[in-house]
């Protein structure tokens, strides 16, 4: 089965591929031609994700899924949640992002927060969403040199390590996108 990914990030990219069955080929938008920003313009993760998929979809009339993460942190009313890529500028400036969520919890006493990953799926023109979630706590300060995004400063629960320590098949295995990867995974082998 081809299934074609509405992402051009490369790190999810093979994060994703690492999980799917040898039975699944997975094609970057990339590769079938699509090169553009694919607009994010919704204001829930479950928005967002349908409109990049149905985005491929249109353009294809293939099989496509596409997924949407945010961090939502308890202390503050879920921020940065669907604006987590754009939380401290325009663009996906990582490092200023980090910067700005620690500097806004410094006054903070809990640090509880949840990466939460939907994932959107057209099969057949059918649409199908999939919620992945792992709760844990926002860190004082940037830990390890692995992953992306916000990784250095998550810390999962019941783990003594923050993502960006971790081997990629380690985090995977409990992390947001692993486990709405799980789910997805789990419907296509039904199919
Ligand atoms: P996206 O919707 O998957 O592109 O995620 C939006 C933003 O959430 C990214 O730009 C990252 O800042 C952050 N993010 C998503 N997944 C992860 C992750 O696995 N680790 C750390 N940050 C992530």
């Amino acid at each position: 089965m081809e299934l074609i990914i509405a992402s051009a990030n490369a790190h999810k990219i093979e994060e994703i591929s690492r999980l799917l069955p040898k039975s699944v080929s997975l094609t970057s938008a990339k590769e079938v031609g699509i090169t553009e920003d694919i607009p994010e313009t919704a204001d829930t993760l479950e928005g967002n994700a349908l409109l990049k998929a149905r985005y491929i979809y249109e353009r294809t009339g293939k099989d496509c899924f596409a997924d949407d993460t945010g961090l939502e942190v308890t202390a503050l009313n879920g921020a940065p949640g669907v604006h987590s890529a754009r939380y401290a500028t325009d663009g996906h400036d990582h490092e200023a992002n980090i910067d700005l969520l620690l500097r806004n919890l410094e006054d903070k006493t809990d640090r509880t927060a949840q990466f939460r990953t939907v994932i959107a799926l057209i099969i057949d023109g059918n649409e199908h969403l999939f919620e992945g979630i792992v709760k844990g706590e926002i860190l004082h300060e940037r830990v390890g040199a692995e992953g992306f995004g916000y990784d250095a400063i998550f810390a999962a629960e019941n783990t003594n390590e923050s993502f960006a320590q971790m081997e990629l098949d380690k985090k995977n295995a409990i992390s947001h996108r692993g486990r709405a990867t799980a789910k997805l995974i789990d419907f296509i082998c039904l199919q």
